[in-house]
């Protein structure tokens, strides 16, 4: 008899479902009576606090199309899993007992770069662990792609093509926040998608001058609108230069709630109009996957079920020229899959005329 543990942690996604399934599908196919499925509720939390259930073949049908997750999702910071706070709880010592209570073969995990690093704790602390990448930021190392990442975008550039018309309606400038946390992977593939004239990310930092002559310039050519697709963690160039530190301080002295609002603010004084601010936010992460999410979430569940049947523990399943493949997690624990500056995909967009404020 196999016993299985699958938790989903961290921000949900697009996608969670649609791999819950394919995981939970494989593992019948492979083991039909002879497995156990337990769903941990919210994450790690649920392992630390023994939420968990037996769950049913009848639990996964039907959850293909579905947003969020039906396990629950919470964020358990990794820096955090090591230190006992004052409700005394030993989280390490907690998840390896009910690991051991449900009498686990191994734990699959689903999470961005936070998950994957507290999966590699319980790695090295002795539990059989396999995992998924997830989160819409796509910014998990080693792989190429993480599900999430391709239904987040196609809403965040369906925001930008909505702001498109009511812009040229108006003639003005648009700004539209794009998620991502450290990475610019959403902003720069919606960008490119939404047809936006400027776009910022955090692996480019800008120069507000040379956002305000690419507007001119536009003005110049006629163009009676400016749309300018900025990641939620973009950056100037003097931010750039400052110790994490100084940035923290700097960011929590800005009167503004986040960096578009302050870019609003700062073009609109030099070009004397108000500009207009868009944050999607959590919106982007929500509603069905799409068909490439589906798919990708898909293999990854099934080809996670081929590791555990190998017993081949340890590792993250990833998307590589096009096959997936197994990753050691301790190869892909604290690291950030950041956008190269002079990617083939940068160079597309400066090659179209998109401007970085470079
Ligand atoms: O990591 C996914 C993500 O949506 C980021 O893009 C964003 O910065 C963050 O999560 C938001 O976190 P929360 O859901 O905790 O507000």
């Amino acid at each position: 008899m196999k016993r299985i543990g699958i938790l989903t942690s961290g921000g949900d996604c697009q996608g969670l479902n649609a791999a819950i399934r394919g995981v939970a599908k494989a593992l019948y196919v492979r083991f039909g009576e002879d497995v156990e499925v337990y769903g941990i509720i919210d994450g790690y939390r649920g392992l630390i606090e023994g939420n968990y259930k037996r769950m049913q073949p009848s639990d996964f049908s039907g959850i293909l199309t579905l947003g969020g997750t039906i396990l629950g999702t919470s964020r358990q910071p990794f820096k955090k899993m090591r230190i006992v706070e004052e409700d005394s709880v030993d989280k390490v010592k907690n998840m390896k007992n009910n690991y051991k209570k449900m009498k686990l073969d191994c734990l699959v995990v689903l999470g961005g770069n936070g998950t994957q690093k507290t999966a590699n704790l319980l790695r090295e602390e002795g539990l059989n662990v396999v995992s998924l990448p997830k989160t819409i930021d796509n910014d998990v190392w080693n792989t190429e792609m993480t599900f999430g990442f391709s239904s987040a975008v196609e809403i965040a550039t369906h925001v930008l093509d909505c702001i498109h018309t009511t812009a040229t309606s108006h003639g003005r400038v648009f700004i539209v926040e794009i998620m991502g946390h450290k990475a610019g992977w959403m902003t720069l593939h919606a960008g490119i998608s939404g047809g936006a004239d400027v776009i910022l990310i955090p692996e480019i930092p800008y120069e507000l001058d040379i956002i305000l002559e690419t507007l001119e310039a536009r003005n110049q050519a006629g163009k009676r609108f400016s749309i300018l697709a900025v990641a939620e963690g973009a950056l100037s160039q003097d931010e750039a230069k400052m110790s994490k530190k100084e940035f923290k301080a700097a960011r929590a002295a800005m009167r503004f709630p986040s960096i578009s609002y302050r870019l609003a603010n700062e073009i609109g004084e030099k070009i004397g109009s108000e500009i207009r601010v868009t944050v999607p936010g959590h919106f982007q992460r929500g509603g069905s996957p799409c068909a490439y999410d589906r798919l990708l979430a898909t293999r990854f569940g099934a080809a996670a079920v081929d590791l555990i049947a190998e017993q081949n523990y340890g590792n993250m399943v990833a998307l590589q020229k096009e096959r997936i493949v197994p990753v050691p997690l301790s190869e892909v624990a604290g690291k950030l899959k950041l956008v190269p500056a002079d990617s083939e995909i940068v160079q597309t967009a400066r090659n179209i005329g998109i401007s970085f404020g470079e």
